[in-house]
C-alpha cells in the first residue's frame, strides 16, 4: 500500500507513467502529481484518476520549468515522498546521420531531466528522512542500432542510481532503476512494423509488455515492502 504518501510521476499523461499512476491510486496513494509537458493530456489523465491527482505542466528538459513545477507540487501537497522519473523520448537514427539536435534532445530529456527533478526534491527527502526514487531505464542499455543517444541516457541512469543510493541510504532514501523491455505504448508505436514483429517473435513470452506490468514493479519499489532494496537495475522484459 502507498497510503499517506505523495508521489510525482513525470511524463504521466500517457503510457507507462499513466499506467503507474493508476496502480498508485489502486494502492491508496494520498496524492499524486501528473507531470507532463502535454498539459491538456495531463489534465485529462488527472480527471480520469480522480481528486487525488493534480496535473502539473512541466518540460523536464528545462531547469526553470522543473523548479517552478516542484514549487507548485509542494504548495499543493506539502511534500514529495516518491519521485518516478519516467518522462523519456526517443530520436532514433543511425549514428552517422544523427544530428547534434537529436543527440541533445534525448540527453536533455532522459538524463538532464532526471537530474533536475531529483536534485530539486532530494533536499526535502533528506529533511524528511524518507524518499523513494525510481528511474526509468531500459533494456536498450545493451545497445540497439539507431539508439546511441537513447541507450547512452538509459545506461547513465544505472550509474546515477547506484551512486545516489549509496549517498541516500542513511537518510532512508532508496533509489532504483526499472528497465522495461518493449512495452506497448506510443513510444513503441514509433518503431517500424518489421522491427516490432521481430521484437515480439524473439521474446520468450512471444508478446510485448503492458504498461501496467511495469507500473506494478514501480509501485512495489515505491512501497514499504521494498524498504531494503536500493541501488538496483531491474529488467522487466519477459526474460528477453
Ligand atoms: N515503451 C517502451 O517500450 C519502453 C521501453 C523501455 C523504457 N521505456 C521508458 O519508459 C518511460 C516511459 O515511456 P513510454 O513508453 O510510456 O513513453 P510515451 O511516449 O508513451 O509517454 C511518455 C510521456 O512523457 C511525456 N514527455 C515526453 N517528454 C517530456 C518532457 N520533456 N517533459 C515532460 N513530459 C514529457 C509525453 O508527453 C508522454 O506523456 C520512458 O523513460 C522510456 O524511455 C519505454
Amino acid at each position: 500500500m502507498l497510503s499517506n504518501k505523495i508521489a510525482v510521476i513525470t511524463g504521466s499523461a500517457g503510457g507507462i507513467g499513466k499506467a503507474t499512476a493508476k496502480v498508485f491510486i489502486r494502492e491508496n496513494i494520498e496524492g499524486i502529481a501528473i507531470v507532463d509537458y502535454n498539459y491538456e493530456a495531463a489534465c485529462k489523465t488527472a480527471e480520469e484518476l480522480g481528486p487525488k491527482a493534480f496535473p502539473v505542466k512541466c518540460d523536464v528538459s528545462n531547469y526553470e520549468d522543473v523548479q517552478a513545477a516542484i514549487e507548485k507540487v509542494l504548495e499543493h501537497f506539502g511534500r514529495i515522498d516518491i519521485l518516478v522519473n519516467n518522462a523519456g523520448i526517443t530520436r532514433d537514427v543511425i549514428f552517422h546521420k544523427m544530428t547534434v539536435q537529436q543527440w541533445e534532445q534525448v540527453i536533455n530529456t532522459n538524463l538532464n531531466g532526471v537530474f533536475y527533478w531529483t536534485h530539486g526534491v532530494y533536499k526535502q527527502m533528506r529533511e524528511n528522512n524518507y524518499g523513494r526514487i525510481i528511474n526509468l531505464s531500459s533494456t536498450a542499455v545493451r545497445g540497439n542500432p539507431g539508439q546511441c543517444n537513447y541507450s547512452t541516457t538509459k545506461a547513465a541512469l544505472i550509474g546515477f542510481t547506484a551512486s545516489l543510493a549509496k549517498e541516500g541510504g542513511r537518510k532512508n532514501i532508496t533509489v532504483n532503476c526499472v528497465a522495461p523491455g518493449a512495452t506497448q505504448t506510443e513510444m513503441y508505436d514509433k518503431v517500424p512494423d518489421e522491427i516490432r514483429q521481430a521484437m515480439i517473435a524473439s521474446n520468450p513470452m512471444q508478446r510485448l509488455g503492458q504498461p501496467q506490468e511495469i507500473g506494478e514493479v514501480i509501485a512495489f519499489l515505491a512501497s514499504e515492502r521494498a524498504s531494503f532494496l536500493s541501488g538496483q537495475w531491474i529488467p522487466v522484459n519477459g526474460a528477453k
